[in-house]
């Protein structure tokens, strides 16, 4: 064969291999395919080489001829290659995100969903069994006044039995109410009997910690001004409402002591095979009735002031208070 021929031989094979590949090229669907055809045309024994190999045996005017034309084939293979790679990725990151849009308007499914603390489901089955009574809800403020907090309930400075409510203070006459009592007062100063109230709310203590005493607490007061009340109406309503919230729970009245309560009781239930008192109540004290401009002679009444988170504790058998406030998922999810 003749060198003109050889060389027009390899011109031609150059021609078709850049036709096909450009077609092939163009073809390809995906990267596997992509890089066979890489290895076909361009790889070590692909058809681009075994042209440079044939090259050899042109003469050398010839050669630098078809090694250009090889060379700018090879970097335009190259180069096609890489940009159907580019199309393809491409592509494929639009199918993806299509396959992948959110359908904002399916209904969800297995998102965890929050519900009210026990402390606050707790409260309000209280609230409702008073209500259920014919008593009204009346709120008072967390930081008191030493007024309302102790001297209108009958404990002047320097009594005793401020020793029993340990108080956080915040200067000489306001402090963090230590029960919910003053919100008796409060009501009294701008309500006249016949009075019936329930009021629930956050209290304060210098308590040391244990499984059933926390410095932050909940109470709920009760009070109940009109004529003719005496004590067995307190322990009436009293019993009436532990039933109604505990069911058939052993009860015990103790009796007690309360400056503004004459006479006082505490209210003790079976918690853990033991008694825990969760209320303190009496006849309200006619110093007090006096105090806020009531006649005791034709008014009595009963009050009452009872530890919520004890009550939770009792009825759902939880072993300590400390558990209200640790927000563990595992205790919350069972209520
Ligand atoms: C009082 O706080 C009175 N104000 C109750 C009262 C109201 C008596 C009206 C008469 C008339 P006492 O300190 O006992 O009383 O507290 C009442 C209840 O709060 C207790 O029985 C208990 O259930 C709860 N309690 C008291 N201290 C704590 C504490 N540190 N942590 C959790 N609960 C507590
Ligand atoms: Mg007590």
């Amino acid at each position: 064969m003749s060198s003109s021929v050889q060389l027009k031989h390899l011109s031609e094979e150059l021609d078709l291999l850049e036709a096909e590949a450009a077609n092939k090229i163009a073809e390809a669907s995906d990267g596997e395919t992509l890089e066979k055809l890489r290895l076909n045309f361009l790889g070590k024994k692909g058809r681009l080489s075994i042209v440079l190999g044939a090259m050899g045996k042109l003469p050398g005017n010839e050669r630098p001829l078809v090694g250009q034309r090889a060379n700018l084939l090879k970097s335009q293979l190259q180069e096609l290659i890489s940009q159907r790679l580019e199309v393809l990725k491409s592509q494929a990151l639009e199918k993806l995100l299509a396959q992948e849009t959110i359908d904002v308007t399916a209904p969800p499914s297995g998102i965890p969903q929050g519900h009210r603390h026990p402390l606050v489901t707790t409260t309000e089955k209280i609230i409702d069994l008073f209500s259920g009574l014919g008593y009204q809800v009346v709120e008072g403020p967390e930081l008191e006044s030493d007024f309302y907090n102790f001297e209108a309930l009958n404990i002047p400075p320097n009594h005793p039995a401020r020793d029993m409510q340990d108080t956080f203070y915040l200067d000489k006459s306001f402090l963090l109410r230590t029960h919910t009592s003053p919100v008796q007062i409060r009501y009294l100063e701008n309500n006249h009997p016949p009075i019936r109230i329930v009021s629930p709310g956050r209290v304060y203590r210098r308590d040391s910690v244990d499984a059933t005493h926390s410095p932050v607490f909940h109470q709920v007061e009760v009070l109940a001004i009109d004529e003719g009340l005496d004590f067995s109406h307190l322990r009436g309503t009293v019993m009436a409402f532990l039933k109604a919230f505990f069911g058939d729970l052993p009860i015990r009245f103790r009796a007690s002591y309360f400056p503004f309560t004459e006479p006082s009781a505490e209210v003790d239930v079976q918690w853990r095979g033991k008694w825990l008192e969760v209320m303190g109540c009496g006849m309200v004290d006619p110093a007090v009735l006096e105090g806020m401009g009531i006649d005791p002679e034709r008014w009595t009444g009963f009050a009452a002031g009872l530890g919520v988170e004890r009550f939770c504790m009792v009825k759902h058998g939880i072993d300590d208070i400390r558990r209200f406030y640790t927000n563990d998922l595992r205790f919350l999810e069972q209520f």
